[in-house]
Order: C-alpha cells, then sequence, then structure tokens
C-alpha cells in the first residue's frame, strides 16, 4: 500500500512523530512549509497562529515536493493551535481535495487538545479515519518514549489494514 507521511510542524513536535511514523510504515513523507515564516517570538507566534485559526486563514503554502494523490495510504499530522488543526493544513486542504482514501491522525499539543481530532475528522470528510493517535509536548517531555509509542501505533495501523481491516 503507498502510504504517504504528510504533516506540518513549526518547532518540530510532529515533525519528530512523523518521521518515526514514516520509519515503521516504510512511508514516504510530506512536511508543509508556509511560504512566509512565522514570527520567531513566541507570543507574537500565539497571537498571529491563534487568529489565523479562529478566522480560518488559508497562509500559502511552499510548493509541494509530492503528489499525495498518488498515495492510497496518508498519515496526517498537526499541532494543536487554538484547539484545531495548524492553518497550514486548511490551506492544503483547501487545494488538495482528499476523497477515498485511508487515513490516520496525529496531533502534538501542550495538553490541551480541544476537538482538534473532531474538527480534522470534519476536513477529511469522504475519506476512512482507520487510527488516531496524540502525544503531549513530545520534544521536552520524553522523545524517545515518543518515537516508540509513534513507531508501534504506525506498525499496528499498517498491519490492521494489511489484514483487511
Ligand atoms: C499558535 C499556537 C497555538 C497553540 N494552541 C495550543 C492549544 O490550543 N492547545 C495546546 O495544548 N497546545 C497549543 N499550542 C502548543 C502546540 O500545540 C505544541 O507545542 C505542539 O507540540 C507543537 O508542535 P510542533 O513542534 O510540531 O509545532 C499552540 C502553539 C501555537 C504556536
Amino acid at each position: 500500500m503507498k502510504t504517504l507521511v504528510l504533516h506540518y510542524s513549526l518547532d518540530g513536535n510532529t515533525r519528530l512523530v512523523a518521521e518515526a511514523i514514516a520509519k515503521a510504515a516504510g512511508a514516504d513523507t510530506l512536511e508543509l512549509k508556509l511560504a512566509k515564516a512565522m514570527p520567531s517570538s513566541v507570543p507574537m507566534r500565539i497571537v498571529k497562529g491563534g487568529y489565523q485559526v479562529v478566522s480560518k486563514q488559508c497562509p500559502a503554502l511552499q510548493p509541494l515536493d509530492r503528489k499525495p494523490g498518488d498515495y492510497d495510504m496518508l498519515f496526517i499530522g498537526s499541532p494543536v493551535w487554538a484547539g484545531c488543526y495548524a492553518p497550514a493544513l486548511r490551506s492544503f486542504f483547501a487545494r488538495t481535495p482528499l476523497a477515498g482514501r485511508k487515513t490516520a491522525l496525529f496531533l502534538c499539543h501542550g495538553g490541551g487538545k480541544g476537538d482538534a481530532f473532531g474538527k480534522l475528522r470534519a476536513a477529511l470528510a469522504g475519506n476512512e479515519i482507520v487510527a488516531e493517535i496524540d502525544f503531549v509536548s513530545p520534544l521536552k517531555k520524553n522523545p524517545e518514549a515518543a518515537v516508540e509509542r509513534a513507531g508501534q501505533w504506525a506498525g499496528e495501523t499498517m498491519a490492521a489494514l494489511a489484514g483487511g481491516a
């Protein structure tokens, strides 16, 4: 099954998890990159990022170096911003509608994921969500444990799909 790990990451947490998933699943990766970088100051990031979420903005992305439509199975990952997935994902969904794919969702957050999974599921209506997992501040807490957990989850998810689940 041709598999892609698609994600956005501002500070590396979601990237850490994405790379572990890709390794365990034998998948390609595609990291979404904003055309215009976020501010470097943390308070400015919170203000700008939070505003982008509540106003449902779709910030411009850099060109994608893979075609998600070429893949049967997508792991889709994001940090939680203001109880939602990050705006880069909203930009991606607006320009690359996905349908009829199997998807597994992963989130990184600081302890308050809100209904981010529900919002991601709604954005992916028309696709089959086969698994979900979230991580709390993996880089700060215990990167090795997060890598192991992510790899195990990805392996189990792929095994379930291969078994016809
Ligand atoms: C704009 C912004 C909004 C955030 N909102 C939340 C939130 O609502 N709940 C939460 O638990 N963490 C929130 N965070 C923290 C991130 O979700 C968390 O640090 C995550 O691990 C970052 O992933 P990354 O390193 O891949 O960017 C927010 C961070 C930013 C920059």
